[in-house]
């Protein structure tokens, strides 16, 4: 490996100098990684700036940013972005490993990033099923916890968590995905063992900790009519015992096929008739196949590849960088229309080298689901969103009125 090169955990190649994006030297990785990177973060006009008159345009920091391996990165989420949301660096597994034993270096580098440029911060997530330690749920006897177990260490999460950042932090998560598919509660450890009032006192714990913070209920597939209906009981049901719940986190994470635009406006319209906040908060369009992925063995390519459920390897054809511009400029004219209710748009990621759909459902393919390639160069569907916003804020440079320089220098945390 290069000097110049380090390897994510994904196993990808990043960048660690801004200096190396800006001079365009080549990076290693997919094919569709290959050739300069350009810098292309104060070329074109911010997002921020398009949309203000709408809602806060957002997208995700990862611990390459932080830790300053990906500067090219840093830089367009300070241009483009007036909100950030942590990818994994505030979940329960990155801030609380061990009982008590708490990790807020990049956390608070997080915070301090979002708080010194004039950014909403969001805080994700309390309380999950995922990417929660075993021994969160894990009695002294290797059985599960007991409810009063459980009901403390959630409460002592929650208090150290929000409490550290009082005042910084907009927005929790409070809850992350506690439905099925169905519309039914998740069958989680904290179901199983606290009962279903775990979720209304997860909302009291962060209210305690922070009564002036935004806190959301965060979930995938509410465009889906079953658990759109169980999710509109749920937000009913804590508004009647008065949990202070301010808005719901559709996630977004869209197929060109799905949802369709009828059924993300009935999602949108469904909340705030429940007078909650909507907001998009993992956006991100999956351009790959997701059935019969592997079946095939005799359909892999020169290069081992499975091409047929691995076809973008190389970069995005034409056809296809069109329709997904179509796809993003038909929600974001969507989302526009619902501005009075939609407060912020948050896509999950920064650039397509970073997304979780190069791993998701199959690990290392090459996906292409964001605004930014994986040169971090404006793709169609930039353009297109650009276009969708009002004729007025899409030509002008600036951005929301509150929103510092983008040229903040903080020096990179050392690892
Ligand atoms: O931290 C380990 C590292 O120690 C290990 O060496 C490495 C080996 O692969 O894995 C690292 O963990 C990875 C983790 O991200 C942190 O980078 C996991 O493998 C990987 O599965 C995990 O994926 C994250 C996923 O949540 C986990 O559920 C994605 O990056 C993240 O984008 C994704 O985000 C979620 C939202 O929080 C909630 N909504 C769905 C969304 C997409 O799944």
């Amino acid at each position: 490996m290069s000097e110049t090169m380090r390897m994510t955990s994904r196993g990808r190649a990043v960048l660690l100098s801004a200096a190396l994006a800006l001079t365009g030297s080549p990076v290693a990785g997919p094919a569709a990684a290959q050739g300069p990177v350009r810098d292309v973060a104060r070329a074109e006009a911010p997002l921020r700036g398009a949309f203000a008159g709408d809602f806060r345009v957002g997208g995700t920091l990862n611990l390459d940013h932080v830790y300053g391996r990906d500067l090219a990165g840093r830089a367009l989420v300070a241009h483009h972005f007036n909100a950030i949301s942590p990818e994994n660096l505030l979940k329960w597994e990155a801030v609380e490993p061990q009982p008590g034993r708490f990790a807020f270096e990049a956390p608070d580098w997080y915070v301090n990033y979002g708080v010194e440029n004039g950014m909403w911060v969001v805080g994700h997530t309390l309380v999950w099923h995922s990417q929660t330690p075993p021994w969160v749920f894990m009695g002294p006897d290797g059985q599960p916890a007991s409810r009063d177990t459980l009901l403390a260490r959630m409460r002592s999460h929650i208090r150290a968590v929000v409490g550290r950042y009082r005042g910084r932090i907009g927005g929790w998560d409070v809850v992350n995905e506690v439905l099925d598919e169905d519309g039914t509660l998740r069958q989680s450890p904290w179901l199983r063992i606290i009962g279903p009032d775990y979720i209304r006192l997860a909302f009291q714990y962060a209210h305690e900790a922070d009564p002036g913070a935004e806190l959301y209920y965060n979930d995938y597939s509410l465009e889906m009519p079953a658990k759109r209906a169980g999710a509109v009981r749920l937000v009913r049901e804590l508004k009647a015992q008065g949990v202070p719940i301010t808005g719901v986190g559709l996630q977004g994470h869209h197929k060109m096929d799905w949802p369709t635009l009828e059924a993300e406006d009935s999602t949108i319209n469904a909340f705030a008739a429940l007078g909650m906040k909507v907001m998009i908060t993992e956006l991100d369009i999956d351009v790959l196949p997701r059935q019969g992925f592997g079946a095939d063995v005799a359909a892999r390519g020169p290069q081992g590849c499975d091409c047929r459920m691995n076809p973008y390897v190389a970069g995005l054809p034409d056809s296809v960088q069109q329709a997904l511009a179509k796809r993003y400029a038909d929600f974001f004219a969507l989302y526009r229309r619902h501005h009075g209710v939609i407060t912020r748009v948050t896509f999950w990621g920064v650039t397509d080298r970073d997304s979780w759909l190069n791993d998701w459902p199959v690990r290392g393919r090459t996906n292409h689901p964001l605004l930014f390639g994986w040169r971090g160069e404006t793709k169609p569907a930039f353009d297109a969103v650009l276009r969708a916003a009002r004729p007025a804020a899409s030509s002008a440079g600036g951005g929301d009125a509150d929103l510092r320089s983008s040229a903040w220098t903080a020096a990179p945390l050392q690892q």
